[in-house]
């Protein structure tokens, strides 16, 4: 019988765990993962391990701030810590909550066409569900209801990107909320991870090295310290096709939340 040894390692010599420089807020399948492992790459940025959903779930909440610091990661004192966590974008309580910690915090936003996120969104609970035998519909049956759009569907609601951004605006100014464009993070990454590089006050380390485009997954993974890798095989699945009327209602539905989104953010993207 092999021995279990219980070793606490302790940490590096002259790290400690901070409370977060800055926090990417979403949204959802916008490309959040690909975002924190990218910035990771910088050797200024400490990036925490797990979505730590304190600021969107109220018994996280309850346990305090210094429960929440306990989940970051170590870091360096000229290093930033960075967590994600794609709920605190569409959570009604998240911006004030992040206010009262920490005012001048930085937050970043990565959104993506938001008809392509509900389809992603749809996407992720599908294999969710099957991998835990639960029954699964197809998405025009979630996406319609007795022939109208059935705009109470989650995955609706969390792209009325408009919405969800007034109510950071109540707390954030608009400077304080980065907005990275994950469709071109998809297509061409180094470009967006500069500007996010400059908007956190970075010196620029991230280089077009530190990517290379994978045939086979069909996205761009990460080289890093010698290493390469791709991001977990559930990020860049294949998308079901959808009824072409079904998905012209979504997209009409969603087109005045976007040009109201523009509006807000004083920024527009080509989303369909
Ligand atoms: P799909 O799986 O629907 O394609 P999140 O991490 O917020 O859940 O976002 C997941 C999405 O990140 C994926 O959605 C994928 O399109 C996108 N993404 C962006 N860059 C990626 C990359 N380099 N590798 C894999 N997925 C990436």
């Amino acid at each position: 019988p092999g021995l279990t040894a219980n070793v606490t390692l302790s940490p590096p010599l002259g790290t400690s765990k901070c409370a977060p420089h800055s926090i990417i807020i979403g949204v959802r399948k916008g490309g959040t993962r690909a975002l924190l492992e990218m910035l990771d790459i910088h050797p200024e940025v400490a990036a925490a391990a797990t979505e730590v959903h304190f600021f969107d779930w109220d018994e996280n909440y309850a346990k305090g701030f210094d429960w929440y610091r306990e989940l970051m990661p170590y870091s360096y004192p000229h290093q930033i810590t960075v967590e994600k966590t794609p709920g605190y974008f569409t959570s009604a309580l998240a911006p004030e909550r992040i206010r009262a910690m920490n005012s001048s915090i930085k937050l970043l936003l990565i959104l993506r066409d938001p008809t392509e996120r509900v389809i992603s969104d749809y996407t992720q609970v599908y294999f969710n569900r099957l991998e835990n035998h639960k029954p699964v519909q197809a998405i025009e049956n979630l996406l319609v209801r007795s022939g109208a759009l059935n705009t109470r569907y989650k995955a609706i609601q969390r792209s009325l990107y408009d919405l969800h951004m007034s109510n950071w605006l109540r707390y954030f100014p608009l400077e304080q909320i980065h907005i990275v464009d994950g469709d071109t993070l998809i297509r061409d990454p180094l470009p967006e991870l500069q500007k996010v590089e400059r908007f956190l006050n970075l010196p620029p380390r991230i280089m077009s090295s530190n990517f290379y485009f994978n045939q086979t997954k069909g996205f761009y993974c990460i080289r890093s310290e010698g290493r390469e890798r791709c991001l977990h095989e559930s990020k860049g699945r294949p998308h079901p096709a959808v009824n072409g009327t079904v998905l012209q209602q979504l997209r009409s539905y969603l087109r005045e939340h976007n040009h109201n989104f523009y509006r807000l953010v004083k920024r527009s993207f080509d989303w369909q």
